[in-house]
């Protein structure tokens, strides 16, 4: 009798970013109709209310490139420090243009930056799911809300721009990168749970805005 040994054949989902895509896919749904996100999109939230939706972004953001920054030579995160991907310098833009002063990052942005912050050394590459949670997020859904934006206060869109030429192409790349990091099937299992926890301290810095 022959015995054929077949190779293992890799199915997409097998794939980290496909793997934290299945695992979000829910909770994606539920923060994307956040009453605050809802609203935005049709116009509705006061440049008060998006002033601060900014500035606790911005938090978030300066945390976790901070925190990439001292992660550079890391062999999975190292990846991802990429200036075209940081958003702090453009959120700061945004704020300015807006002319609103003296707004400070409200409790549920703190607790993520803060969690961030003390993401011990040995565990960084969990930052991978923070990466793919933010900036794939800006890349596919703030495309759609940068144009709202646009309409609502003009120019004020540093936040969704990249200086690429396609953002679709741009994320294909990163979740190419997120699926060929040299990382252990441990390493992968944790980073696919933390893709979770990320969507949780989004929908909580939502909620609050609500
Ligand atoms: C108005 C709000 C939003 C809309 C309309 C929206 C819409 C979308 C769309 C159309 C995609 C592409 C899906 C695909 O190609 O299959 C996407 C992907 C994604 N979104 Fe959202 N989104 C929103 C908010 C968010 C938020 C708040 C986050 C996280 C904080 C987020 C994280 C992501 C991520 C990580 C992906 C990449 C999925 C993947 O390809 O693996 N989105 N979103």
């Amino acid at each position: 009798m022959l015995f054929i040994m077949m190779a293992p054949v890799k199915h997409s989902s097998d794939f980290l970013a496909s793997r934290m895509r299945e695992k979000t896919e829910i909770i994606h749904n539920q923060v994307e109709k956040r009453a605050f996100l809802q609203n935005l999109v049709k116009g509705k939230v006061s440049k008060e209310l998006y002033c601060q939706y900014l500035v606790d972004l911005k938090h978030i953001y300066e945390g976790l490139e901070k925190k990439l920054e001292k992660n550079c030579l890391n062999k999975a995160t190292g990846y991802f420090c990429i200036p075209t991907l940081y958003r702090t310098k453009r959120l700061e833009e945004d704020i300015k243009a807006l002319g609103i002063k003296n707004l400070k990052p409200g409790d549920k942005a703190q607790e993520y930056c803060k969690y961030l912050e003390n993401i011990e050394q040995d565990k960084s590459h969990l930052l991978v799911a923070h990466v793919y949670t933010r900036y794939l997020g800006d890349l596919f859904g703030g495309q759609l809300l940068c144009k709202k934006i646009d309409k609502m206060w003009k120019g004020v869109t540093a936040f969704y721009t990249f200086k690429v030429t396609s953002c679709s192409k741009f994320a294909r790349e990163i979740r190419n990168i997120l699926n060929t990091l040299p990382l252990s099937s441990i390493q992968q299992d944790e980073i696919v749970k933390e893709a979770y926890k990320a969507f949780e301290f989004a929908d909580k810095m939502l909620a609050s805005l609500e």
